[in-house]
């Protein structure tokens, strides 16, 4: 259920009138060996990021299917392509990152997990000049959008996309959009400050404040992805923003299966949390049928 803060939020953000400004990213790839370990902890198998990467996993599941290649914007330290992969064991991975500190904890991760349907690359996303023209038949990317430093970078990485993917490909790329309002950015930055390292906590609050708005979203999503997909938002709020294909594969019930498995695991506070992603995302017309 949505608590008071949460609620009063909404309703600043609704009614405000302020536009806080966008201020990127002080560590645009992520290479600072404390701040990689702070969110490779968050991302870990119980850690705060559990429900968030459930979520995301469900959605990315609906849109690829056994026997596909999937490029990974973006993939950190693979904590959450981790997750994706070991639900998708049919599926091939190939996640892209820019920093080596990140991609050396993401192969750690992958040998840990024995996981070997993923590949890693050293690439940008506004470029991707290791990926052919439509050589992939699905494309994701989880909160990483909000590292590009301009919004050319932004366009850069939707034309990318959109290059790479094949016709028909499956789409889904989810960030932050900017709030208008600096207190209800502080309000989602600090909400768990006491269950997180403070690391983390001062890296979703940049990341917050580093988050392109919803009307940048729209642009760069009208001019390269309108065909692939549609853009999910819930305009009174649009802390998140995703753009998705409709689903490529019929519904599958051994998938189902394992998600639900993973959803019962968490702990109690990560359902909780889980639940009122689904709510914020359905407010902006995205279902979750995978989950229950
Ligand atoms: C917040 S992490 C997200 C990691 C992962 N997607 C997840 O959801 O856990 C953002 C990642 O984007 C990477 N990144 C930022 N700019 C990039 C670029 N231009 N090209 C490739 N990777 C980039 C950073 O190095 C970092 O690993």
């Amino acid at each position: 259920m949505f608590t008071l803060p949460l609620l009063a939020t909404i309703l600043r953000e609704t009614f405000s009138s302020q536009q806080s400004r966008r201020i990127p990213e002080p560590d645009l790839i992520m290479d600072n060996p404390a701040k990689v370990e702070a969110f490779r902890q968050a991302g870990s198998e119980h850690g705060i990021l559990s429900s968030v990467y459930l979520f995301h996993c469900a959605q990315i599941s609906e849109v690829i299917k056994p026997g596909d290649t999937v490029l990974d914007l973006g993939c950190g330290p693979c904590n959450q392509l981790g997750v994706i992969a070991r639900h998708n064991p049919d599926v091939n991975f190939i996640g892209v990152d820019l920093s080596d500190e990140m991609l050396a904890r993401a192969e750690e991760h992958l040998r840990k997990e024995k996981l070997s349907n993923v590949t890693l690359r050293k690439d940008d996303i506004t470029r991707l000049d290791s990926l052919a023209d439509k050589s992939v038949d699905a494309v994701y990317s989880t909160v990483v959008l909000h590292h590009l430093p301009t919004e050319a970078d932004l366009e850069a990485a939707f034309a990318q996309t959109s290059r790479v993917l094949r016709e028909d490909g499956g789409l889904y790329l989810v960030d932050f959009a900017h709030l208008k309002s600096e207190k209800s950015i502080q309000y989602f930055a600090y909400r768990d400050q006491f269950e997180q390292p403070e690391l983390f906590t001062l890296d979703y609050l940049y990341s917050l404040r580093a988050a392109f708005p919803l009307t940048s979203f729209s642009r760069d999503y009208q001019r390269h992805l309108k065909n692939r997909g549609h853009l999910y938002a819930f305009k009174p709020m649009p802390y998140m923003v995703a753009i998705k294909s409709a689903p490529r594969r019929n519904f599958d019930p051994a998938l189902t299966a394992r998600l639900r498995e993973t959803q019962k695991s968490l702990k109690s506070k990560h359902h909780a949390d889980l639940k009122n992603i689904m709510m914020l995302f359905r407010l902006s017309g995205l279902k979750s049928p995978y989950l229950s």
